[in-house]
């Protein structure tokens, strides 16, 4: 499927340099552009031709207004005929020299001429005119070029978790808009997990009436609903098949076996392997729950990919196959009498031969399997595709056995992992994965010779959705870092081109503005730097002012108004006495906004305090996820640092000094993790009071508690409290500890805010 025919006979190409003075703001950037003379005038009579009959063309045309309108663009009138002096014409061109996906737009003062051999081509050529369209607020013209494209990559996809948390379908229109005006054409559909089933099968009604739904770990409680779930119908899925192929996307559905079951064996329990119905499970992580391995299990999964095939026309089918621990079918007599019959060395063969009958059952019925590169561990057919998300060991592998292959490895292309460190970042994974580490992956694994890397189909990002319960936390996530990665998989890697990218940015982070998407400005958002205790000793802070992506013009205040194109500029670090509001905002060199003002006080409690999320951990496990307990719909916070397998972090050379008490304020979280064989990983801390206590440690984090004081009664305190504890008068600077002892099938514990305060006046230790 990856497209291999050289692009175009002639390749022209630009020098760096000049594409970037002019650059139109196209995201892909396309093969081939080649600036000319002149603009073509864009009015409300400019007419749109497409050739009577030519449906592509005229679906292609009508996919343009549309965007146009949903961001306030210039109105074209939509004519049918032959392509006229002052028109925008589009046409399907059977010879046109263009590679399948491929168009060719000429921009000349005279008129505008799109043309592609498939309607693929003609779509991809409409994003690219919609940019042009779009490129700034009022457009009333597009500069005069030509442009010969067409992608490097058959598979440009992002995948959506709709089990752990749902979209609704109007969502995932606003999100199939947005792949489709970046050119992706994939989006793989993840549509059950233990978490919840959500796709109607009509032969099975209980995988959605019971499957569908989970009790929340808070329910009832602090706003949080008694229950959450919910389900795709089979109209609005073909719907929704429907809406995407419009815009040349397919959809390929997930089905999650033979693990990630928990939410199927809770409506049917006879799939499972103990036969005990579990509850749809309102943890995230790893489960034990895997479909059994009988001829009746293996028919219903059968019957209900009937439905799914009925349902998508996808040529590919992704049967999961990922983190399924083997322990029910290690202790099952029966799966183990099966394993036998079937002369199988292990539950790993056993798991391939499961994806290998029902990938069996999918090439009949004409489709293909593709799956997670657990698959290859249990020997899966040759003809099965493998999507690598274990890094990209499982690509290298696959290709080298002659599996095509996507890659979506993680954290590279985890769309759930942090884009930043910032204090008001969202909930995620760490590490970050940044705008600039999207930019720079690359889908060939460079171990790969040329045959082997043929079989890369492309790449995908993976939109996990367990801390992403609104709309709002998945487009922050997905956007802008979808651009990095449309222009990581259909631009050619030599045209890739870091500065190029940014100038081009602005312009589509007005365009979301625009059309009401929530996108990310994290790489903007501007960044005080400053040593706190320099500050604290002189009253001064002496502030350096940065951004992640290093980009676009910072401005700020000091008298806590906003900060706009006309406050003063920054240039070099600057002395700030305490105490003041320093408020930073950045901009493109047009004056359009790139991320919205943070503000800082830079006063003496503030700059004795931490936020949870700036403390690492403690040593000895790096695992760090940050958390939203009950989202508020309205908001993105707040957020929580949480190691769930040490309840246990660091300030690192907390300046003690003088300092009388310590004061938390601290957050109680659901403990819903399952880790699986992980589970033995977890640190437990001997406690001496019913629910444990909170202890300050100094220096080593094994060594003897400097504080502590016991943690309340979660069934009579809020979620969210406060405590104090007198520290003992200490000199200089040390490492704190600050640790959870605490039952660990308890709650979790995390810091919003530690402050370290200094003795009452008439204190001991002032230096
Ligand atoms: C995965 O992230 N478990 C595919």
């Amino acid at each position: 499927m990856r497209c291999r025919r050289l692009l175009f006979g002639l390749i022209l190409g630009l020098s760096a340099a000049a594409a970037q003075a002019a650059a139109p703001a196209l995201i892909p950037l396309p093969v081939q552009l080649v600036e000319r003379e002149g603009r073509f005038a864009v009015g409300p009579a400019t007419p749109l031709v497409v050739p009577a009959g030519d449906r592509a063309a005229q679906r292609a045309a009508r996919f343009l207004i549309d965007r146009l309108d949903a961001v306030h663009g210039p109105r074209l009138a939509l004519h049918t005929g032959a392509a006229e002096p002052g028109a925008i014409a589009l046409a399907l061109d059977p010879a046109a020299s263009v590679a399948a996906e491929g168009y060719v737009l000429d921009v000349s003062p005279q008129g505008v001429h799109l043309a592609a051999r498939d309607e693929a081509g003609l779509f991809h050529g409409a994003a690219t005119l919609w940019q042009l369209l779009t490129a700034t607020p009022a457009a009333d013209a597009l500069p005069a070029l030509h442009i010969e494209d067409a992608p490097r990559f058959a598979w440009r996809g992002l995948m959506l978790d709709s089990a752990r948390h749902m979209q609704s379908p109007a969502e995932i229109r606003r999100l199939l808009d947005q792949m489709a005006l970046h050119k992706l054409n994939v989006l793989h559909w993840h549509l059950t997990d233990d978490q919840g089933w959500r796709i109607e099968i009509r032969r099975y009604p209980q995988l959605t009436r019971l499957g569908a739904w989970r009790t929340p770990p808070e329910a009832g409680r602090d706003g949080e609903p008694a229950r959450y779930g919910g389900y795709y119908t089979q109209g609005e899925i073909r719907a929704l098949v429907r809406y995407a192929a419009a815009r040349q996307i397919t959809i390929v559905p997930e089905l999650d076996l033979p693990g990630h079951a928990q939410a199927a064996v809770a409506a049917y329990p006879q799939v499972g392997v103990t036969g005990r119905r579990p509850p749809v499970s309102v943890d995230w992580g790893v489960h034990t729950t895997l479909y059994n391995v009988d001829e009746a299990t293996v028919r219903f999964l059968e019957n209900v990919l009937d439905e799914v095939m009925a349902l998508f026309p996808s040529r590919y089918v992704h049967l999961g196959g990922d983190e399924a621990v083997k322990d029910q079918w290690r202790d099952s007599p029966a799966v183990q009498a099966r394993l036998h019959v079937l002369g199988l060395k292990d539950e790993d063969a056993l798991q391939g031969w499961l994806m290998g009958r029902l990938g069996t059952y999918l090439v009949r019925h004409g489709r293909r399997l593709i799956g997670w590169d657990e698959i290859l561990d249990g020997g899966v057919p040759g003809d099965a595709a493998v999507m690598s998300w274990r890094g990209t060991a499982g690509a290298v592998k696959a290709a080298r056995l002659g599996h095509d292959v996507v890659l979506s490895p993680s954290p590279d292309l985890y769309f759930d992992q942090l884009q930043s460190n910032h204090a008001d970042e969202i909930a995620g994974r760490l590490p970050v994965r940044s705008l600039a580490d999207i930019y720079a992956f690359e889908p060939v694994p460079a171990s790969l010779d040329a045959a082997q890397a043929a079989h890369v189909l492309g790449a995908q990002a993976n939109v996990w959705s367990e801390h992403m319960p609104t709309p709002r936390h998945v487009e922050r996530a997905v956007f802008p870092r979808l651009d990095a990665l449309a222009e990581v998989l259909w631009t050619p890697p030599a045209r890739r081109d870091w500065p190029g990218f940014l100038a081009r940015l602005p312009a589509q982070l007005a365009r979301y503005r625009r059309a009401g998407i929530e996108a990310s400005d994290s790489a903007f958002a501007v960044q005080p730097q400053f040593d706190r205790d320099a500050a604290l000793d002189t009253g001064t802070a002496t502030v350096t002012l940065g951004n992640q992506a290093g980009y676009g013009a910072l401005h700020y205040t000091l008298d806590g108004s906003a900060p706009t194109p006309a406050s003063p500029r920054y240039g070099a670090p600057f002395a700030v006495a305490l105490p003041h509001t320093l408020r930073a905002a950045s901009f493109a060199d047009d004056g359009t906004p790139l991320a919205a003002a943070r503000t800082y006080t830079l006063d003496a409690a503030t700059l004795r305090s931490r936020l949870g999320t700036e403390l690492p951990n403690c040593p000895g496990s790096d695992f760090r996820l940050r958390v939203q307990p009950l989202p508020e719909a309205a908001s993105l916070a707040p957020v929580y640092a949480v190691n769930v397998f040490d309840n246990c972090q660091r300030w690192p050379d907390a300046v003690l000094d003088g300092i009388g008490t310590i004061h938390f304020e601290l957050a109680r979280l659901p403990r819903n993790f399952q880790l699986a064989h992980e589970a033995k990983l977890v640190v437990q801390r001997a406690s001496d009071t019913p629910h444990g206590e909170l202890e300050v440690r100094v220096d080593r984090c094994d060594g003897p508690p400097l504080a502590q004081v016991p943690l309340p009664d979660p069934a009579t305190t809020p979620a969210r409290f406060t405590l104090t504890a007198p520290l003992p008068a200490q000199r200089g600077a040390h490492t704190l500890c600050l640790l959870f002892a605490a039952p660990t099938d308890g709650p979790l514990y995390a810091f919003a805010r530690v402050a370290l305060q200094p003795a009452a006046a008439s204190g001991t230790a002032k230096p």
